[in-house]
């Protein structure tokens, strides 16, 4: 009983560790590079920012069907944000995505977009 206890606290820990990058959709190799971008925000004092990632960016336009969406953390050591996807996304022409720092902590993404 206690073991699995342990185990199941590690497995959280590992979830929250790896939170900072996140992956909607899975990529097929046929699949067109549709967005492939680095995205960075300096740190505020102890303020937790949020940010948005919208697909398509301000003045583009898509008319590829996204299917897969990889954010990854350039800080890659658990001080990157929580993503959400609000909207959208793999099977969709458009997404949305909402970025939350860690207080005081700024942003250093990247973001590549699949589509076909
Ligand atoms: C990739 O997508 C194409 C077109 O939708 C499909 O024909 C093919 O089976 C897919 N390949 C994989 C590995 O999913
Ligand atoms: C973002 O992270 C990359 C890789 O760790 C680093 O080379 C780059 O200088 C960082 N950019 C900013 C603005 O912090
Ligand atoms: C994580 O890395 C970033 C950029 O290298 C740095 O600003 C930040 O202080 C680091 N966080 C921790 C908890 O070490």
């Amino acid at each position: 009983m206690k073991v699995l206890v342990h185990i199941c606290v590690l497995l959280a820990l590992v979830a929250v560790a790896y939170s900072a990058s996140s992956t909607w959709g899975v990529q097929n190799a046929t699949d067109y590079l549709l967005i492939n971008k680095r995205v960075t925000h300096p740190a505020v004092r102890n303020i937790a920012q949020t940010f948005y990632f919208d697909i398509p960016e301000s003045y583009q336009s898509n008319n590829k069907v996204i299917s897969a969406i990889y954010l990854r953390d350039q800080f890659q050591n658990s001080s990157g944000p929580i993503n959400t996807l609000l909207y959208g996304g793999p099977g969709w022409t458009y997404a949305s995505i909402q970025m939350r720092t860690q207080a005081g902590f700024g942003l250093n993404v990247t973001f590549a977009v699949y589509g076909r």
